[in-house]
């Protein structure tokens, strides 16, 4: 069978710091999965080798069942690879609806000058609406991302990484510094998602991860500790005493 993503016995040290330690991880096709652990555990340097940002020290990382080690950043976004924009990354003095169009043209390798033609490209326009429709950001097309709150913006974020079409979503603590009311949207969002689109989130927010996820990984110091059911992960001792007990004291 093959996976969305695989990552076999991936290694990165800096310097004589090993920060990923023989990491093996699979996220099957439409999974909600959730990555999760201490503070300095290797989460975010995990999605920087796996999106190419970081090179890795050993190991393998396949994509749909075939390598995207030797592939640049790029080149892994077109095989359905994406990852959550920086916050900022959002051009702010441009609409919601402009910052679409730009991923998606990203996306597409078309003309960058798409942005004179939203108006006069109806089936663009129509592209873009449907997209934000469907992440229920239809009445924040036309505003400046600079007059959206920070939440809005976040949101706005995973937005442009759909805009991608990935196969595999990759988010990085998407909900850090939301409101509580943003954190609902979020999930909205994520939960409204078709399964042709496989999730591997990283959060601290252990109630966002518990409400979304349906199979978690948890790494410590570099390792993965255990992968399994929400409940499996809920019930471990060792999770509790390495992580969760770090966490509630
Ligand atoms: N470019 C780098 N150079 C040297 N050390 C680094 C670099 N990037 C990360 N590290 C170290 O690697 C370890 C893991 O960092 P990483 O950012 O992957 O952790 P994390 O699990 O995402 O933590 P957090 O939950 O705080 O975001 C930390 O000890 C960090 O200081
Ligand atoms: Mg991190």
């Amino acid at each position: 069978m093959s996976f969305a993503l695989e990552i076999r016995n991936l290694k990165k040290a800096f310097g004589g710091l090993e920060v990923t330690r023989d990491v093996s991880l699979t996220v099957a096709a439409g999974a909600r999965h959730a990555l999760i652990g201490p503070n300095g555990a290797g989460k975010s340097t995990l999605v920087n080798l796996i999106t190419g940002v970081l090179k890795p020290s050993g190991g393998e990382i396949l994509l749909g069942g075939s390598g995207i080690g030797n592939l640049s950043q790029a080149e892994r976004v077109k095989r359905g690879l994406a990852r959550t924009f920086q916050i900022n990354s959002l051009f702010p003095t441009m609409t919601v609806a402009e910052n679409v169009a730009l991923a998606m043209v990203a996306h597409d390798g078309a003309d960058a000058r798409v942005l004179d033609n939203i108006s006069r490209d109806p089936a663009l326009a129509a592209r873009i609406g449907e997209h934000l429709l469907r992440l229920n950001l239809a009445d924040t097309a036309d505003r400046l991302v600079s007059n959206l709150s920070y939440g809005q913006q976040r949101i706005v974020e995973v937005a442009l990484a759909l805009a991608l079409r990935p196969n595999v979503l990759l988010l990085d603590e998407p909900a850090a510094g939301l409101a509580a009311k943003d954190v609902e949207m979020l999930l909205d969002l994520l939960k409204g998602l078709p399964d042709t689109v496989s999730v591997l989130i990283i959060e601290h927010d252990m109630d966002l991860v518990f409400r979304f996820a349906q199979t978690i990984t948890v790494l410590v110091d570099g390792r993965v500790l255990l992968t399994g059911t929400p409940e499996e992960v809920r019930k471990d001792q060792r999770v509790r005493d390495v992580y969760l007990g770090r966490r509630h004291g």
